[in-house]
Parts: C-alpha cells; structure tokens; sequence
C-alpha cells in the first residue's frame, strides 16, 4: 500500500524518532509497514524513505541500493570520512526543490536488517549520502537545514 508521504512542516519529520526493538522487525506490522515504505519510496520515484516522512517516529528507514532494498533498522554512522564533498541533494518531503550539502564522502553503516541480524556496510559516494539523509530524518533534520546553496535540481 502506498503511504502519504509528509512535508517538512509536519511534526513528525521534525521530531527525533525512537529506537525500534529488535523483535518488532519480525512481526506482522514491521513486515507490512517495510512493505509499504518501500513502494511508496519506489513510486515516488525516490532512493531512500525514513518513517518519521510516513508519519512513524521510528529509527526506520529504506535505501533502494544497487539492484536491491535496504532496510535500515536504528542506523548508526560509524567512522565518517574526514573529506567531505559538496553535491546537490533533494528531499521528498521538500518537493522541487534542491540544495548543495556537503557531506562525508565515506562512512560505515551499523544497523539491524529486517530479519533483526546486525549488519555493518561501508559506503561510498551517493550511497554514503543517502545514508547521511536518512539518518539526519531520524533526528528530525531536513537537508534544507544545511544547504550552502539552492539549486535548481538536475534536468
Ligand atoms: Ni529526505
């Protein structure tokens, strides 16, 4: 089912969201609500979804990686790259617009997987920064709080 996805002045995007049990991700609403956020993620054409942006106030988030989902429980940045770089980013609770942020160009990720198995990724590039987004929705921070600059998006 696709879900409403909320705007940057609704409560729920702009609260710190709390910490799922491990347990949780193996009942049927985890499984339902996983579900859902990734389709609308896909059918908004986006790459990556946090609940609080679905109205859960949970440390829950989708990445769509590679040819896969990720599914990032509690999602924790370890040891972020000193270098950091300055690229365009978007949001989908902040639709048309864009903005330069600079962020770490490399970090590791620590999260549980939505079989509740603890997992550590590094990454690189896009896919750091996407991580970086998310992880800052859970804290209720919208890129639109550290852009540099607004752009126009790509074309
Ligand atoms: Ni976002």
């Amino acid at each position: 089912m696709r879900l409403t996805i909320l705007t940057k002045n609704h409560s729920t995007v702009r609260q710190t969201a709390r910490p799922v049990e491990r347990g949780w991700l193996a009942t049927a609403e985890a499984r339902s609500l996983i579900r859902d956020m990734i389709e609308t993620m896909h059918a908004a054409n986006g790459i990556g979804l946090a609940a609080p942006q679905i109205g859960r106030s949970i440390c829950l988030v989708t990445i769509a990686y590679r040819d896969g989902d990720l599914v990032l429980a509690n999602p924790e940045i370890l040891k972020p790259s000193l270098r950091r770089i300055n690229e365009e980013e978007g949001c989908l609770s902040v639709p048309g617009v864009f903005g330069l942020v600079k962020r770490h160009r490399s970090l590791t990720v620590r999260f549980l997987d939505e079989r509740g198995e603890e997992r550590e990724l590094r990454a690189e590039g896009l896919f750091a920064r996407v991580i970086q987004h998310e992880v800052d929705h859970l804290h209720g921070i919208l890129y639109i709080d550290r852009t540099s600059k607004f752009t126009k998006g790509r074309p």
